[in-house]
């Protein structure tokens, strides 16, 4: 057992080898985990024949202690904990399903705004991906991709994802389980479809070859308009105007603080901020 609580301020460890994730303290416990199965994941695969285990994730929704029980229904305020697997998905490095984040539809905002997400690495090693395609509504295989970028993250980094860009996790590490936590406004729900139609993002991260020949590196999906924008690195940054520090969890600084957070539920003012945490290299 492995203990997490440096990383998430909550009083939770994770056993790598069961991916088992359970409370330290006596008169707390997680939620019931949904589960994420293989057969859900095949239609954004690359490979989707492919062999491996029936339960790919867990996804621990809505977790907060006792003390900060009323958090969501006042602020919409939604903290989640994801475990995954590391096993390799046919040919693809381990991922999540993808989705975008709708419009937000009462604001009166003359641009296209979707809700805005937080990451944080609790264990493991990921690959954050950004997508953003040109309307996110018109085009059912959103034909054309305006922008790819992909962020590296490790334990106790945070992750912006900016409004307007859908978002793919993939473990980096082959064979080492991933688990995160987010922030994210309750008041959505998220569109996976879209990714499905088009087996995945834009660009898909593959090892292929044998012994001496194996060579990992990012392969065009063909199901986009090509050819693709080029990958665009970003480097994470700490960012104090939106709550995150390096180092410092963000469970128990939005719990204590939430206005500090109301930027994941009110994005409009923070544009700028989000940006600024993401330093694209
Ligand atoms: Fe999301």
């Amino acid at each position: 057992m492995k203990s997490l609580e440096e990383f998430s301020g909550l009083p939770i460890e994770f056993d790598p080898e069961t991916f088992e994730l359970r409370s330290t303290k006596r008169d707390w416990s997680l939620p019931e985990p949904a589960l994420k199965m293989l057969d859900e994941l095949r239609p954004v695969l690359r490979d989707p024949d492919c062999k491996g285990p029936d339960i790919v994730y867990w996804m621990y929704r809505d977790i907060s202690l006792a003390k900060h029980a009323g958090l969501k229904d006042e602020t919409g305020l939604r903290y989640d904990i994801s475990v995954f697997r590391g096993d390799m998905l046919g040919t693809e490095f381990f991922k999540t399903a993808g989705h975008y984040h709708p419009y937000i539809s009462d604001l009166d905002w003359k641009y296209n705004l979707s809700w805005p997400e937080v990451y944080e690495v609790l264990y493991g090693e990921c690959i954050y991906v950004l997508q953003k395609v040109d309307d996110i509504y018109s085009d059912r295989f959103y034909g054309k991709v305006d922008d790819f970028i992909i962020v590296h993250a490790k334990p106790g980094q945070k992750v912006v994802m900016p409004p307007n860009y859908g978002h793919v996790t993939i473990n980096a590490r082959p064979g080492k389980p991933l688990v995160m936590s987010n922030w994210v406004c309750n008041w959505f729900k998220s569109y996976y479809d879209p990714v499905a139609a088009a087996r995945g993002f834009g660009w898909w991260l593959v090892t292929e070859g044998k012994g001496k020949n194996k060579k990992s590196g990012w392969m065009p999906n063909p199901n986009y308009k090509q050819p693709l924008p080029d990958i665009r690195e970003a480097k994470t940054l700490t960012c104090e105007a939106l709550g995150l520090c390096e180092g410092a969890p963000m469970y128990p600084i939005a719990a204590a603080k939430p206005e500090k957070f109301e930027w994941v539920c009110k994005p409009q003012n923070y544009l700028e901020a989000m940006w600024a945490s993401l330093e694209l290299r």
